[in-house]
């Protein structure tokens, strides 16, 4: 297929915004008379508000007011039942609702000032009495308790198949273990910010730094009673994200309350202790049984996992969906239960559910490979999966032993000896580790706009956000290719509430689901150019039918003839109302519903662990993914380059620690909690296997935004074993536990 775009590398169309500090983030769109919103947090993690005394603070000139659950306006939280589209089953939290305190730093109060400055002294100056309740956040100890949610938020767990219990017993080789991954909590560098304006005649307009503009207006709407007519939400530009901007939170909802009753513009931004304060990745523990018989055939797999929720809401998400995907096995149980605790939430991050379901069933997976003596990519290969058990699905695509080759060729796995501790260099122990991952390739419904200009431009737009991740880009290549012009006359348009109707940016979904769209919104364009190309005298193209022509170089040509051709420009000179216009919504086809739709990898790693010290490099990391079409290999490189960084992170640093005793994460800034910095990041390779796709979207892509990070702790992890000889099965593997 001819293409101008599509699998291009090209750099960023909004790069030079970026570095050049004109793309705005939330907390920099400046409004006439701004005021400044502080938000007061709790001291206790249980209990009531037994007084606040606002007094001192609103005594102080230029403090505006402070807003409590004593003097909130009544119009707010009418619809108790309002879910955000990223909301579990539950209640979600409804912040300055009543006196009762959830969760330690639940907001409690908004203290507006005319400056910041003031705001944030005035806040001190907030006098909190409470009648503090036991709080319960001791996850081990509560195990016991755990629960089978009446709702899954993420897939119900699997069916159990075959008998395990006899299965494990016949096993020739097999391993109980349990493996447990700490909360961590999203550090992106843009903080949780809005700022509302308003717009008088009880309007407003708000930047928020959100994963979906049109689910930030929906919230508001229902918080507050307003229509959608009353409130825009604009988010052009988002500092980081990965699953921390999926779901509103409480300093828009903050903001926009003391907007509405100050009648003027506030912005309200976290600290970087309260982004500690609104959700993370759940805490699990996971018990693996596996048996394998003496040919190394998986013939057992049992998965108990629990997770950590909130007493509000049952947060769950797809640790036990990865087995079924990635092991043949007829002998499976698997369970996903809940340990309710008094916190916020957990939330949605990077491949939630695969980072810590694949972390346990890979390391769990190298462990049994070392029992029955074979090589742990060896054995991946014995147990290759050629259906998604979990549905009784053949893959749409699935180039998995393409990725096994190309990385291992790439990483040199060959040299690799098996024993423990035999690669030694020095004090230095060498490891090499091997995983493997998938993650969903999935497709939603979604709008998109597309209109050429008389001049022959083209601007296409759709409510989708850009978390950095290269949509800006991507759908301006997938939109040029489509009409064949050059890159500088698309503008792609995303981040605004008014914008044709898109879903989260999530799941990493965003191209199949608004590619399509813009794609399909572009041949509308190319339908109407192809009717006025045919209505000119002599039309060259007059017999042709739409698959018979290309659109590339401004012209319309034949396929079969390319002299017999239509220059674009003099079509919209002709055209009656000077633009040609294309409105469409998309949804994933029939057909590719009955297909399993996956993305994989295979990630190799190298390790150096001081035998003295404890401490560990990853000198080298190789990830090969088997994604579908890949739409700019620049932008989707480094897609997979910031997941290996980020796994790298789950490996070996990020960890939030709970306090029991205050029921508070204790280590709440990025002094404390640790992600890898530049020195812990040395050679990366990204390879990416050639992967066709027909039937899993029109574009035959799989998405990247997490595939990249699933695989990687388990890498690090195995190879941290096997240069050392210890297993251990608690993450962050920091020093102490080496010695
Ligand atoms: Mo992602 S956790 O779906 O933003």
């Amino acid at each position: 297929m001819k293409t101008d775009q599509i699998g291009k590398e090209r750099n960023r169309v909004d790069g030079k915004a970026k570095v050049t500090g004109e793309a705005k983030y939330a907390a920099e769109f400046d409004a006439e008379k701004l005021a400044y919103g502080v938000v007061v947090s709790s001291g206790i993690a249980k209990g009531k508000i037994k007084r606040i005394d606002t007094s001192k603070a609103l005594a102080l000139d230029g403090v505006l007011q402070v807003f409590t659950h004593e003097n909130r306006p009544g119009y707010m939280w009418l619809d108790k039942n309002y879910k955000d589209d990223d909301a579990p089953p539950g209640s979600p939290f409804r912040p300055l609702y009543d006196s009762e305190v959830q969760f330690s730093m639940q907001p409690i109060a908004l203290v507006v000032a005319e400056t910041f400055e003031l705001a944030r002294y005035a806040a001190m100056l907030v006098e909190v009495e409470y009648e503090e309740a036991e709080h319960d956040t001791d996850f081990e100890s509560n195990l016991e308790q755990a629960y089978e949610p009446k709702e899954y938020k993420a897939t119900e767990p699997p069916k159990p198949r075959g008998d395990v219990d006899q299965a494990l017993a016949e096993a020739s080789a097999r391993i109980e273990e349990t493996y447990t991954h700490p909360a961590e909590h999203h550090n992106p560098m843009e903080m949780h910010a809005s700022t509302a304006v308003w717009e008088g005649d009880g309007k407003l307009t708000v930047y928020d730094k959100i994963q979906g503009v049109q689910n930030s207006q929906q919230y508001i709407a229902s918080a507050f009673g307003m229509s959608k007519d009353e409130v825009r939400v604009i988010s052009p530009f988002v500092g980081g994200a990965f699953g921390s901007g999926l779901r509103p939170q409480y300093q828009l909802f903050l903001a926009v309350l003391a907007a509405r009753e100050l009648q003027r513009s506030v912005r309200v931004v976290m600290t970087r202790q309260q982004m500690f304060s609104f959700g993370h990745r759940p805490k699990t523990l996971q018990r693996f049984k596996l048996g394998a018989d003496t040919g190394g055939k998986l013939q057992a797999l049992q998965q108990e996992v629990y997770g950590e929720t909130s007493k509000f809401e049952d947060y769950s998400e797809d640790v036990v969906l990865w087995p079924g995907v990635l092991y043949p096995c007829d002998n499976t149980k698997l369970t996903h239960k809940l340990v309710a605790l008094d916190v916020y939430t957990p939330l949605d991050m990077r491949a939630p559910g695969g980072t810590t379901g694949i972390y346990a069933l890979e390391c769990a997976i190298d462990e049994l490979a070392y029992k029955a003596g074979i090589d742990p990519l060896e054995f991946r290969k014995k147990n290759y999966s050629e259906k998604d058990q979990n549905e009784d699905k053949p893959f749409s695509s699935k180039e998995l032993r393409e990725c096994y080759r190309q990385g291992a060729d790439k990483f040199g796995w060959a040299k690799r000896r098996m024993e423990p501790r035999s690669m030694k260099e020095g004090h230095q122990l060498i490891g090499w580790g091997f995983a493997q991952g998938a993650w969903e390739a999935n497709q939603a419904e979604a709008s998109a706009k597309a209109v050429l200009s008389k001049e022959g431009k083209l601007t296409v737009s759709s409510a989708t956000a850009d978390i950095g991740t290269g949509t800006y880009t991507v759908m301006t290549q997938i939109a040029a290719e489509a009409l064949g012009l050059p890159l500088e006359d698309v503008t792609f348009k995303l981040g605004d509430s008014d914008l044709p109707k898109a879903p989260l940016e999530g799941g990493s979904k965003t191209v199949a689901t608004v590619g399509s769209a813009v794609k399909k919104a572009c041949e509308q364009v190319q339908e109407k150019l192809l009717k006025l190309a045919q209505q000119q005298p002599d039309s060259p193209l007059a017999e042709a039918k739409l698959e018979e022509v290309d659109f590339s170089e401004g012209k319309i040509s034949l396929k079969r003839d390319a002299s017999k051709s239509v220059q674009l420009q003099d079509l919209l000179e002709q055209s009656d109302n000077g633009s040609l216009e294309g409105e469409v919504s998309t949804k994933p086809s029939d057909e590719s519903k009955e297909y399993a739709r996956y993305a994989h990898s295979a990630v190799f790693a190298e390790v150096k662990v001081d035998e003295d010290l404890g401490t560990v490099k990853v000198t080298r990391l190789v990830t090969a993914v088997a994604g579908g079409r890949i739409v700019n290999p620049k932008t989707a490189r480094s897609q997979i380059l910031g997941g290996m960084v980020w796994g790298m992170g789950v490996a070996l640093h990020e960890h939030t620690v709970m306090d029991n005793n205050l029921g508070r994460f204790i280590n709440h800034d990025l002094d404390k909690y640790h992600v890898p910095v530049n020195a812990d990041v040395q050679e990366m390779e990204v390879i990416f296997v050639e992967e066709k796709d027909e039937v899993v979207n029109p574009l035959g892509v799989k998405g990247l935004g997490e595939i990249g990070v699933v695989g990687v702790a388990p890498a690090i992890a195995n190879a941290i074993f096997h240069a050392t000889g210890k297993r251990v099965r608690e993450l962050p593997i920091t020093m102490d536990k080496l010695l």
